[in-house]
């Protein structure tokens, strides 16, 4: 389990390590957007981790395609459907809500 924190909303949840970000927001009830269901092709559901970005997952090449190269930039921007939480807490901002 690890400490998911999402703003603008500010509430914290506890929810699965090992699960994609974008499962576990939809799984608290967070409004994000999946447009493609989680295959990398929309770019609904990115987020901005403002925290804890080092616990995520590796920022996979898609994520850069789809995201024009922010994520190489900032390291802060990532698909929620492409980052996997980790042990260590994390906030994110959601950018596109339903
Ligand atoms: S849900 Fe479409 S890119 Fe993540």
């Amino acid at each position: 389990m690890t400490t998911l924190t999402v703003l603008p909303s500010g509430k914290t949840y506890e929810v699965a390590a090992g699960t994609t970000l974008l499962k576990a927001l939809l799984a608290v009830g967070e409004p994000v957007v999946s447009k493609c269901g989680g295959d990398a092709k929309c770019e609904s559901c990115h987020v901005f981790v403002t925290s804890g970005r080092k616990s995520l997952s590796r920022i996979q090449p898609v994520e850069n395609q789809k995201l024009d190269g922010m994520v190489g930039v900032a390291s802060a921007s990532r698909l929620a459907c492409q980052a996997v939480l980790g042990e260590e807490p994390v906030t994110v901002e959601l950018l596109l809500t339903a």
